[in-house]
C-alpha cells in the first residue's frame, strides 16, 4: 500500500535502498556492540561480557575452542580465530554447522563449543548446537537476537547488540549481511575475555581495546571509498568471475567479500587463501581479482607480494588493496587499482576491510539491475534444512 511504502521511505532516510543504510550505519552499530567494553583510563580497561562471566574459567580449561556458523556468521568466526587463539592460548577448530552434523564430528565434555548466528535461528546451526549439546561440551552462543533458540539453549553467550532487524517478510531487507563487522568486535571482545587473567598478554589486550574505541571513527573514513567503490562496481559490471585473495585475517575477509557478491550482486565470485594460488586456480583475462595486501600484518607481505606478481603475469585485471601509506612500497604496476584503507591492531583490521568490498556488492547490485530489496533466493533466516 502507498502508506507502507511511506513507512519504508521514511525508515529508509537519505538512502536508497535498506542494504545502503545499514553498510553506512556500521559506526553506530559498532559504537552500541562496544558499549560492552568498560573502564577510561588505560589501566583499567577491561572488557564485560555479563553473560560469560560464570563460565569463564571453564573456556580457559578447555582443551579446545570449536567455532560453529554458517555463511557470515561462519567468515566472521573465522576472522576471529588468530585472536582467540592468540590470547586464550586454547586451539581453535572451525565447523561449518551442516557438515559437524554430516560427520558426527568428535565434540567432547572438555570442549568449548561458540555459535555464531545473527538471527540464533539458523536451522543447520541449530542442529550442531543439540548435537554438542548431546556431547557435553559447554555452549557458548553469539547472536543478534535476544529471546531466539540459539540464545535459549546454549548455556552462556553474548548479544551483538548490531540493532534491531527489519522483518524479512516484509522488507526483504538484508541488514543481517552486516552483522558481520558486530560479530568480529564480538569475538575479539570474546577473546579478551578469555585472555584476561594473563599478564604477559596485556599490553597486546590494551593495543586492542584501543584499536576497537577507533572503530567507529575509521569506519566512516573507509565509507567514503563510497564513490570509488562505484567506480570500480561500473568497471567490473560485465566480468563473469570475481576472485578475492587474502592471507591470514583477510583471508576471512576473501571469504566474506565474495559471498556477498554472490548472494546479493548475483555475479561468481570466489574468495581464496592466498597461498592456495599457486596450487589451483587460474585466473585469466576475463577474471577480476582483488587482492589484500598489508604490510603490517603477522603474515609475511613478500608472500602476499608474489601472488600479485603472478596475478600480473596472468594478465587478470588487479586491484590491490592495501593500508594508507603501503601502495608506495608496493611494487603494483600501472595497470593496477589501489585501495587504502586506514591500518588498525592487525586482528581488527578485517572489520575495516570487509567494508569496501560491501559497498561494491551493493553497486554491483543496483547496476547491474538486480532488486536489492529483494535479492533472489535470499532469506533472511534460512529454517529449513
Ligand atoms: C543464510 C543467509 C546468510 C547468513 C546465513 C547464516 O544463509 O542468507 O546471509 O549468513 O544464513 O545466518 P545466521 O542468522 O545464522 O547468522
Amino acid at each position: 500500500s502507498v502508506l507502507e511504502m511511506e513507512v519504508e521511505q521514511i525508515n529508509k532516510g537519505k538512502y536508497m535502498h535498506y542494504m545502503q543504510k545499514e553498510i553506512h550505519e556500521q559506526p553506530e552499530s559498532l559504537t552500541t556492540t562496544m558499549r560492552l567494553i568498560r573502564g577510561g583510563a588505560c589501566k583499567s580497561k577491561t572488557v564485560l561480557l555479563r553473560g560469560l562471566k560464570d563460565h569463564l574459567k571453564t573456556i580457559r580449561r578447555s582443551r579446545r575452542i570449536v567455532f560453529v556458523g554458517c555463511g557470515t556468521s561462519y567468515n566472521a568466526a573465522l576472522a576471529s580465530r588468530p585472536i582467540v587463539e592468540e590470547l586464550s592460548g586454547v586451539p581453535v577448530t572451525m565447523e561449518v554447522a551442516s557438515d559437524l552434523v554430516d560427520r558426527q564430528g568428535p565434540i567432547y565434555r572438555e570442549d568449548t563449543a561458540v555459535f555464531v548466528s545473527q538471527s540464533g535461528e539458523t536451522a543447520d546451526t541449530l542442529q550442531a548446537l543439540d548435537y554438542a549439546l548431546e556431547n557435553g561440551a559447554l555452549c557458548v552462543g553469539i547472536t543478534n537476537t535476544v529471546g531466539s533458540a540459539l540464545a535459549r539453549k546454549t548455556h552462556c553467550g553474548v548479544h551483538i547488540k548490531a540493532g534491531c532487524e527489519i522483518g524479512v517478510a516484509s522488507t526483504k531487507a538484508s541488514n543481517w549481511h552486516f552483522a558481520y563487522t558486530s560479530q568480529i568486535v564480538v569475538m575479539a571482545m570474546l577473546a579478551l575475555a578469555v585472555g584476561g587473567d594473563m599478564i604477559s598478554n596485556e599490553t597486546r589486550r590494551e593495543a586492542i581495546i584501543d584499536g576497537l574505541l577507533d572503530l567507529p571513527s575509521k569506519v566512516k573514513a573507509v565509507l567514503k571509498l563510497d564513490e570509488e567503490m562505484k567506480d570500480l562496481a561500473e568497471l567490473l559490471i560485465s566480468e563473469q568471475s570475481l576472485l578475492v585473495f587474502g592471507r591470514g585475517y583477510n583471508y576471512a575477509t576473501a571469504l566474506e567479500g565474495a559471498l556477498k557478491v554472490k548472494e546479493v550482486a548475483l555475479m561468481h565470485s570466489e574468495g581464496i587463501l592466498a597461498g592456495e594460488m599457486k596450487h589451483g586456480p587460474q585466473p585469466s583475462n576475463c577474471f577480476s581479482c582483488l587482492s589484500y595486501l598489508f604490510h603490517k600484518h603477522l603474515f609475511c607481505c613478500s608472500k602476499q607480494q608474489s601472488v600479485i606478481q603472478q596475478l600480473q603475469a596472468r594478465k587478470g585485471r588487479l586491484i590491490v588493496m592495501c593500508t594508507k601509506g603501503d601502495s608506495a612500497s608496493v611494487s603494483v604496476g600501472g595497470s593496477c587499482r589501489v585501495i587504502e584503507v586506514p591500518h588498525v591492531e592487525d586482528c581488527l583490521q578485517p572489520v575495516l576491510n570487509v567494508i569496501p568490498l560491501q559497498l561494491l556488492a551493493y553497486h554491483l547490485t543496483v547496476l547491474r539491475g538486480h532488486n536489492v530489496a529483494q535479492t533472489r533466493n535470499l532469506a533472511k533466516s534460512v529454517t529449513t534444512q
